[in-house]
């Protein structure tokens, strides 16, 4: 197997374990309606949130070869749910600033009304994702992977973003240089 190819089926691979440990989620009519609620300027609250649980598994497979485990069912669990407090953000919260303060204590209230299997290391890893913005430093195995994944996947996110602002300062020294 080709090296390109071999990315290709590794990735794939991880989104059906995505797909298989998160099925009850991704089924919640909280999760569908996350399709409808923009992250980022860039992409949705489910997207953004599936991309974080593919990259917490990469973590968690990269953990693994150095003899660290990490509970996957949490880590899945947590990785999409940890931004569902931000479903409605408009109407529940007063500014951008309370949305990212109290997010994270909606989403663990979201996620323990979607889940059977909801524990306290689901508890600690969705509750602290924003650290070290808000919330404390995570206890749990499965929430330093989602501090780690979070960060890395809202800055996939926002290059779009970084790249217009780019193309707008270089447009604006065009227009100011002779
Ligand atoms: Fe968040
Ligand atoms: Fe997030």
């Amino acid at each position: 197997m080709l090296l390109f190819e071999r990315g290709i089926y590794l990735r794939e691979h991880v989104r059906n374990e995505v797909r298989r440990l998160g099925a009850s989620i991704i089924e919640s009519k909280e999760f569908m309606s996350a399709y409808n609620e923009t992250h980022h300027n860039a992409t949705s609250v489910a997207k953004h949130s599936e991309d974080v649980a593919c990259t917490s598994i990469r973590i968690c497979r990269l953990l693994e070869k150095f003899g660290i485990s990490v509970n996957h069912q949490d880590m899945v669990n947590a990785a999409l749910c940890h931004d569902l407090g931000m479903l409605d953000r408009n109407e529940k919260y007063e500014s951008v600033k309370a949305c990212h303060k109290e997010h994270p204590m909606e989403s663990v209230s979201v996620a323990k009304s979607i889940l059977a299997d909801y524990n306290d290391n689901v508890e600690d890893a969705i509750s602290n994702h924003m650290w070290p913005v808000t919330g404390s430093f995570p206890k749990s195995k499965e929430g330093r992977v989602i501090v780690v994944a979070d960060k890395y996947c809202a800055m996939k996110d926002l290059r779009h973003i970084m790249r217009l602002y780019l193309a707008l300062v270089l447009l604006r020294i065009g227009i100011i240089l002779p």
